[in-house]
């Protein structure tokens, strides 16, 4: 394996733009770290699975004092993981119950048509629901879901609507790979927040134009969680779910764990990692070993920089399995066709973000393709006066490939399925991108601020 990082860096964020809330570590307060629970689906006559999402207002325990008013879904602050198997038809009803606000329900990296995917086109009012239906039509891969309201997908997401959607199937099923959900298989959602005095969120106070940031980690909504490992082997099912800031990962020790998974699945084989970055939106799994190096009592830390994101105490371990494949998936090969279909670039900061020097309309088609073409789009984040940040290009209904960062093959670690990818200042990506299904899907910047900037833009699948 090889051990180095991934392109994205997180002193760009923080660069010459006026500088983010630095993180805090929080010692004083601990929990064991809250696994969302699975929703139950209940199969229909005709053999869908059928499930409900209810988007409400909340309050929450997040620490001593007042609650925190919070969004939820079917509860106070996030949603349940939602498991699907590949091949399996899907109905969920989605539910709008929040106080006057509108919003969607949109499934970051599933492969559905555009009328199911809960983008901009597809809010729900208040006291109103709809029921949606799919086919599930892709490898296991931890993919997530949150609203996408025009001009409110951040306010609503730092909220509290984010949950997490896993994918099964039966390659990944053979592979041994753990998946005890809440014991060797966790989400982890990572998220920063500030509280107020009051301990409220106060996002209009803490709003940034160039990504609204938190000084405190909560992580699946705990503040400095902690698990017990009684596992050899302990997957962790990364996602950023922030509004602007990158993570990159580390172990307290600097040891290394192995990267399985990018956004839409398997790797074709782990890859050995001292440090992982994700951007907002990108999602990775990675498998720690505590086999060999701990005893009964260690703690290891799941770090970025000098936080601790989650603390692991080593229990006994009575799963002796230490059966890492050494062959985890078979992805076709990487096309690089040397024409260049399409060209985005990304220019400017805060309110004056752009796509091709355009903001979004809702009514405007940025651009045409045709569904089963395959492509190279030529992503370019154009560096501004600033010295520009990092944005995370993420594209609705497909999964891509990296070809290149500048000309260069991506790291080991970036060659899997992705829909999300962070595009450092002056920075060319190529990616090799095709539509299986009709419809309109967006392409924006995950910085959630910036997508509700305009940040975006839409293309038309024929
Ligand atoms: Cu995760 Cu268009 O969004
Ligand atoms: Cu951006």
């Amino acid at each position: 394996g090889r051990m180095r990082m991934n392109g994205s860096s997180n002193h760009m964020m923080e660069g010459m733009h006026d500088s983010i809330a630095k993180l805090e570590n929080k010692t004083g307060e601990q929990g064991y770290l809250n696994i969302p629970p699975i929703i139950k689906g209940e199969m229909n006559s005709s053999g869908d699975i059928v499930y409900s999402l209810t988007a409400e207002n909340g309050a929450v325990q997040f620490k001593d004092g007042e609650k925190t008013k919070t969004m939820g879904y079917n509860g106070s602050f996030l949603g349940p993981t939602i498991v699907v198997k590949k091949g399996q038809n899907i109905q969920i009803n989605l539910i709008n119950h929040l106080n006057n606000e509108q919003t969607t329900f949109h499934w970051h990296g599933l492969i559905v048509p555009s009328d199911m995917d809960g983008g901009p086109h597809s809010p729900i009012d208040a006291g109103k629901q709809t029921t949606i239906a799919f086919h599930v039509n892709q490898e296991a891969a931890t993919l997530w879901y949150h609203p996408h309201v025009i001009g409110k997908t951040a306010e609503q997401v730092y909220l509290g609507l984010a949950g997490i959607l896993i994918v099964k199937d039966e390659n990944e099923s053979k592979l041994g790979l753990p998946e005890k959900y809440g014991i060797d298989d966790i989400p982890v959602v990572v998220q920063d927040r500030t509280f107020t005095d009051t301990n409220q969120f106060d996002y209009e106070k803490d709003y940034r134009a160039d990504g609204t940031a938190g000084n405190t980690l909560l992580v699946n909504g705990t503040i400095n969680p902690y698990i017990d490992v009684t596992t050899n082997e302990v997957r962790l099912r990364l996602l950023n779910g922030s509004n602007a800031r990158i993570y990159t990962f580390s172990l307290s020790d600097n040891s290394t764990f192995k990267q399985i998974a990018t956004d839409g699945g398997l790797l074709n084989s782990p890859v050995e990692m001292q440090a992982l970055s994700l951007s907002p939106g990108e999602r990775a799994e990675v498998i720690i070993n505590t086999d060999k190096m701990y005893k009964n009592g260690d703690v290891l830390s799941l770090m970025t920089g000098d936080i601790a994101v989650l603390k692991m105490q080593i229990g006994e371990r009575k799963d002796t399995k230490n059966t890492m494949p050494i062959v985890l998936n078979q992805l076709p090969e990487i096309n690089d066709f040397s024409m260049i279909d399409r060209k985005i670039v990304l220019s400017g900061m805060a309110g004056m973000v752009e796509i091709n020097q355009e903001k979004f309309n809702e009514h405007r088609i940025d651009a045409y393709g045709t569904v089963g073409k395959r492509e190279i789009w030529e992503i370019y984040n154009q560096k501004d006066m600033m010295g520009g940040m990092v944005h995370p290009f993420h594209i609705h209904g497909t999964q891509f490939r990296i070809i290149s960062r500048n000309g260069i093959s991506p790291a080991a670690n970036e060659r899997g399925w992705k829909d999300t990818v962070a595009i450092n200042p002056d920075e060319r990506v190529k990616l090799e991108v095709m539509f299986i299904e009709k419809g309109i899907f967006m392409y924006h910047c995950h910085i959630l601020e910036h997508e509700d900037n305009g940040m975006m833009a839409q293309i038309k699948i024929e």
